[in-house]
């Protein structure tokens, strides 16, 4: 019955819906709406899909800690032996909560304050991915004022097309992330000058939802001439990141396996002799189809255009739809007789007409009903805000029958708690 979704473990029993054994109405009931429900199985089994068999070189998976940032998800895959890629001061604090060394984490991102730059050396990272000249003299500047190395990779922008959204495509020339192909030799030569820094490794990351291998393949032929052309100048790398960006399933998308996406790289290092280890930096494939946001609706309400089937969900708790118009599944955990379906847009709380989650979907449902968004695990309460003075919605995790809260649901003091 799986399969009839996109969401792992998420079945169909009578006329409710089931995560894992769970009856999805019962959480409901039990914690209360929104909540995002995550499945521990399905967390595991997306882990499992990045593992690769024992192999010549070290291959590390560094979960994209944006995607879904939750203690108790960074836990789960810490305890895989997961490197973690942040973006900020906050994810890396947040990685080092959960007991993770700080020689797994992988620190990103174009805007690395001072602080922040800091604040990684003294923790002692694995690795800055610098994104700029500038980036490179900061670094380099408080490594020696601290009288440390610091390890680094240039994030190196390949120019190739990953045929997605454009608000998530990252690799293009006109995009603000990494240093150009063409410049990243003499940086990389710039950059050995440097005593503060420690050269150990290249990468990018060309976008996100990608659902095709061509792009990456593209992007990773370009990479790895520039590892030749590296070596050949003296500065030899000790791995390559090859960045996230592997699509899922939402709709009727069928992006590679992350198995194929591994061999065919392990296939191009094979073909260019490159002897490096291989990172890799997922978000969205390790947790987009582990969790539905389930959603109360509060009022059919039909006009002259259209209907609206208005819930208690809306863009402060899942920005995807707003944002990028993504199609995202939306059932009902009671499941309806069809011949009542009627078309609907499903829309949020929110006072903006882009406050919306699904438009134009066939849906049997009633008034009081709890709907299932589903696919909602990556970048949904990650992005989660407190517009409109709205609490941000519970978290839980379902292993098995058991549900436990891991993020309880922010109460109204909490929105004005910071205020003076
Ligand atoms: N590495 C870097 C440097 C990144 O910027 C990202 C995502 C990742 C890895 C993980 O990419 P993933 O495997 O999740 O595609 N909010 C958007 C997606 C933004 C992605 C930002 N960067 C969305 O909801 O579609």
């Amino acid at each position: 019955m799986s399969d009839l979704y996109p969401v792992t473990h998420l079945t169909q029993r009578g006329d409710a819906l089931y995560l894992e054994e769970a009856a999805l109405n019962d959480v409901a009931r039990a914690f209360g709406t929104p909540v995002y429900v995550y499945s521990k199985a399905a967390l595991q089994d997306a882990w499992s899909a990045w593992e690769y068999p024992e192999n010549e070189r070290q291959i590390h998976v560094c979960y994209a800690v944006k995607a879904c940032s939750n203690l108790s998800i960074l836990r789960l895959f810490a305890e895989r032996g997961a490197f973690f890629d942040t973006v900020s001061e906050g994810e890396i604090a947040r990685v080092l909560a959960v007991g993770v060394p700080a020689n797994r984490i992988v620190f990103s991102g174009v805007a690395k304050s001072e602080r922040e730059i800091e604040f990684a050396l003294t923790q002692g990272i694995f690795c800055f991915n610098v994104e700029s000249v500038p980036e490179l003299q900061r670094i380099h500047a408080i490594a020696s004022r601290l009288d440390k190395r610091a390890p680094i990779s240039l994030r190196v922008n390949p120019d190739v097309d990953a045929k997605t959204h454009p608000y998530i495509s990252t690799g293009l020339k006109a995009n603000k992330f990494g240093i150009s192909h063409t410049d990243a030799l003499a940086v990389y030569q710039q950059a050995a000058q440097l005593s503060g820094l420690e050269i150990i490794g290249i990468d990018y990351h060309i976008g996100s939802q990608i659902t095709e291998l061509s792009p990456f393949l593209d992007a990773q032929n370009r990479l790895f001439d520039l590892v030749k052309q590296l070596a050949d100048v003296g500065i030899v790398l000790k791995h390559i990141d090859l960045g996230g960006g592997l699509g899922v399933r939402y709709q009727d998308e069928t992006p590679p396996l992350p198995s194929a996406l591994i061999e065919q790289s392990l296939q191009g290092l094979r073909e260019a002799g490159l002897t490096q280890d291989l990172m890799f930096e997922p978000g969205r494939s390790l947790v987009a189809n582990a969790c539905v946001l389930l959603t109360k609706v509060e009022y059919l309400k039909p006009t002259e255009e259209k209907n609206f089937c208005i819930v208690d969900a809306g863009m402060n708790d899942l920005l995807r739809p707003s944002l990028y118009e993504a199609w995202m599944g939306v059932e009902n955990c009671t499941v309806r007789d069809a011949n009542a379906a009627q078309t609907y847009d499903v829309v949020g709380p929110v006072c903006e007409t882009s406050d919306w989650l699904a438009r134009e979907r066939t849906l049997a449902v009633a008034q009081g009903d709890v709907l299932a968004v589903l696919s909602a695990g990556a970048y949904g309460f990650s992005m989660a805000s407190n517009y409109n003075t709205r609490a941000r919605a519970a978290e839980v995790l379902v292993d098995g029958s058991e549900v436990c809260v891991i993020r309880r649901r922010e109460v109204l003091s909490d929105l004005w708690a910071l205020e003076l």
